[in-house]
């Protein structure tokens, strides 16, 4: 019997996100707090003798998918002749600031070291994962952490297990999103990082989220490379968030709020003020994978 593993892949959350320093190797020191959500891709791996990748968003089915990426690296590292025919159901948008990509690395590894019976520990997955991607370590785990260094320094804090966010991803394409936005900071966008950590203080003693902590260092560059996005914040705030916060180095911007009810009245008025401006998703913060419907 063919073996198959299938794997939900969620997306995430900055809630805060401070960038401290630029490095001699060209990264960025940050500290942001990493929080799973229930919007999530699905990766199904079925053993074969080559790695193969379809999925229902083509544009993203070549060699430099992560995915794949991370696949060569397990199986380089291990006997190098075991293969996996991969499925990959997009749900979360493309380069948006929720990790996407990097979440379905993360499952990808996961699932294939287990359908290759690999005796990898978290030490070497977590260091493989980090070769993929600067986000890809903390999707091994998910869940609420506070992520220092490039983002791999991770430290579990008190799991947020109520409230729900509403997600706006605007129909936007940067090219080289990450890497631009990165290389547009300019030093008033750095910071040591008090704020995020305030915030953590406040996760680890299971106290609320803060919104007047959700700083986030790609703000200033975001809105100089589109300055459209301004609508967008003031869009959700008539629409009745409470607050609006940028995720990643965008462009989705969130709001969170304790009852669901009045998360998904704030969701419907925004779909029909941006329409195929923007994709909405209502979403509740995830713990444990098992909770993503
Ligand atoms: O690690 P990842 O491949 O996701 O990073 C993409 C780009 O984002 C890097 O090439 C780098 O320009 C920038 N980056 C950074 N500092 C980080 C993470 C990413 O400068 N901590």
């Amino acid at each position: 019997m063919m073996a198959e593993i299938t794997r939900q892949a969620p997306a995430k959350l900055n809630l805060g996100l401070e960038v401290v320093r630029r490095r001699p190797d060209g990264y960025h020191d940050l500290v942001t707090i990493f929080q799973t959500i229930s919007l999530a891709d699905t990766v199904s791996l079925r053993d074969d003798l080559a790695l193969a990748l379809t999925t229902n968003v083509p544009a993203i089915a070549g060699s430099d998918n992560l995915v794949l990426r991370a696949l060569h690296e397990l199986r380089q590292r291990s006997s190098g002749d075991r293969g996996a025919r991969i499925e990959l159901l997009k749900r979360i948008p493309l380069a948006s600031g929720l990790g996407g990509a990097s979440s379905d690395a993360a499952a990808a590894l996961l699932a294939a070291s287990e359908l290759w019976r690999l005796p990898v520990t978290p030490d070497e997955l977590s260091e493989l994962a980090l070769l993929v991607g600067s986000d890809v370590p903390f999707f091994l785990w998910g869940g609420t952490s506070l992520g220092t260094g490039r983002g791999e320094r991770l430290e579990a804090l008190h799991p947020l297990r109520t409230g729900w966010f509403v997600v706006v991803s605007p129909s936007l394409v940067i090219p080289r999103k990450t890497s631009a936005l990165y290389g547009a900071l300019t030093s008033g966008d750095f910071s040591a990082g008090d704020r995020v950590r305030q915030q953590a203080g406040r996760l680890r003693a299971g106290e609320p989220i803060d919104p007047r902590l959700l700083a986030n260092a790609f703000e200033r560059p975001l809105l100089a490379i589109a300055p459209e996005l301004a609508a967008l914040r003031d869009q959700m705030l008539a629409a009745g968030a409470p607050f609006v916060a940028l995720s990643g180095a965008g462009p989705s911007h969130y709001t969170y709020i304790v009852n669901e009810r009045q998360a998904q009245a704030i969701a419907r008025e925004l779909d029909q003020r941006l329409g195929s401006a923007a994709t909405i998703a209502v979403c509740q913060p995830v713990v444990e994978l098992s909770n993503i419907p």
